[in-house]
């Protein structure tokens, strides 16, 4: 459990990358606790500098003694890095809120959405996982519904912003559409194919049944932070030509029938959520108004007339804000909270 104190010594691992930066930004903006900031990343960027509060801050190489008097340690800087270090970090005395997916399933690792389950996080033995972006939107936006009618089936389809990749690709989006629009052809490092002008149906590594690592992912996930297994979701993922926020076509089947309105009403009071539903006079949520914001927008929402008791919604939120940065620290804010 975390000491209480009037202010912690944080470390960003990753600080460089776009998750790392917007925790720098999202930390600063929301006043937390700060009393010394360490920014980590490998020697790619070591040397660098980040401002915050005014101060330029010079980026570190991450090594073994980083984390000595480290209170909360956020991690974003992949699997291998999380898998390495994190415990480092653990037996160093830090509590590790850690964005990869390299403990999110493991069992007494809790996976936590402020909004869906804060209580989890409270369970921790050192780690506390970060949920995947195109999880997290989804899991606020279906809380509310599931809690008012149970939801029994969830069939996905995600429009996924490059930003989801990290900076690389945003660069690969940029530098392609600059020369395409130069008649020159589009160079590939980050994506098998050309992502500007196009849609990639696959986000990771397919398994034998046909489904990429990022569907298996929302599905798992999905179960774990609603503490529900009998849920059953099918989900498709697809990467889109969009710079920030992640958008979602989310069709729900329910125990209880709700209608869109009372839909409507459940979400329009549901923490974290913003309904952004009026399509007669074109009001939906698009990922250029999204980027940036820290709520998941919902819109179009209607009763699927092919089933009984069904909806379908339109989710969108920023997948470095409240999809990865904002998250990471809210989940920190509990801990303070809690801090005794
Ligand atoms: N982007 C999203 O929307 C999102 C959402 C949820 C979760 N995540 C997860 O967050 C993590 C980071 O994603 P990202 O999008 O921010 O990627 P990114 O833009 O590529 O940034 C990666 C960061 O990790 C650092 N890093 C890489 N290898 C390192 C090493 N060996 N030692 C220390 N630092 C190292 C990089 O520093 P150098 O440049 O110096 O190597 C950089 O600061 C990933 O695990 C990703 O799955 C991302």
């Amino acid at each position: 459990m975390l000491k209480k104190k009037d202010q912690y010594v944080v470390a960003v691992v990753g600080a460089t990358g776009a998750v790392g930066q917007e925790m720098v930004e999202v930390l600063q903006e929301r006043k937390f606790p700060v009393k010394e900031l360490r920014l980590f990343a490998s020697e790619r960027t070591a040397g660098e500098t980040l401002t915050f509060q005014d101060r330029s801050l010079t980026v570190q190489l991450l090594t073994k003694d980083a984390f000595t008097g480290v209170d909360i340690a956020l991690f974003s800087a992949g699997e291998e890095v999380s898998r390495e270090y994190a415990p480092v970090a653990v037996s160093a005395g830090a509590v590790v809120i850690d964005n990869s997916a390299e403990w999110r399933m493991k069992p007494d690792v809790p996976l936590v959405v402020p909004e869906v389950n804060p209580e989890a996080a409270f369970r921790h033995h050192g780690i506390i996982a970060n949920p995947n972006c195109s999880t997290i939107q989804m899991v606020v936006a279906l809380k509310p519904l599931h809690d008012a009618a149970r939801i029994k089936r969830i069939v996905v389809s995600s429009y996924q912003s490059v930003s989801g990749t990290g900076k690389e690709a945003m660069d690969e989006l940029i530098d392609q559409t600059r020369a395409l629009m130069s008649f020159q052809e589009a160079v590939c490092h980050v994506y098998p194919f050309q992502i500007a002008f196009n849609l990639l149906p696959q986000i990771g590594a397919f398994d034998a049944r046909g489904y990429s690592s990022e569907e298996t992912k929302l599905v798992n996930e999905t179960r774990k932070i609603m503490g529900d297994d009998r849920i059953r979701i099918s989900a498709t993922t697809v990467r889109v030509p969009v710079f920030r926020a992640h958008s979602e076509s989310v069709n729900i089947e329910t125990e209880r029938k709700l209608s869109a309105d009372e839909a409507r009403a459940l979400l329009a009071t549901a923490p974290g959520v913003m309904v952004f539903d009026d399509p007669q006079r074109k009001v939906y949520p698009m990922p250029l108004e999204v980027a940036g914001t820290d709520e998941v927008y919902v819109g179009r929402i209607r009763e699927d007339a092919s089933i009984e008791s069904g909806l379908n919604l339109w989710v969108v939120a920023d997948n470095l804000r409240k999809g990865a940065a904002l998250n990471a620290v809210q989940i920190a804010e509990k801990l303070i909270q809690a801090a005794s």
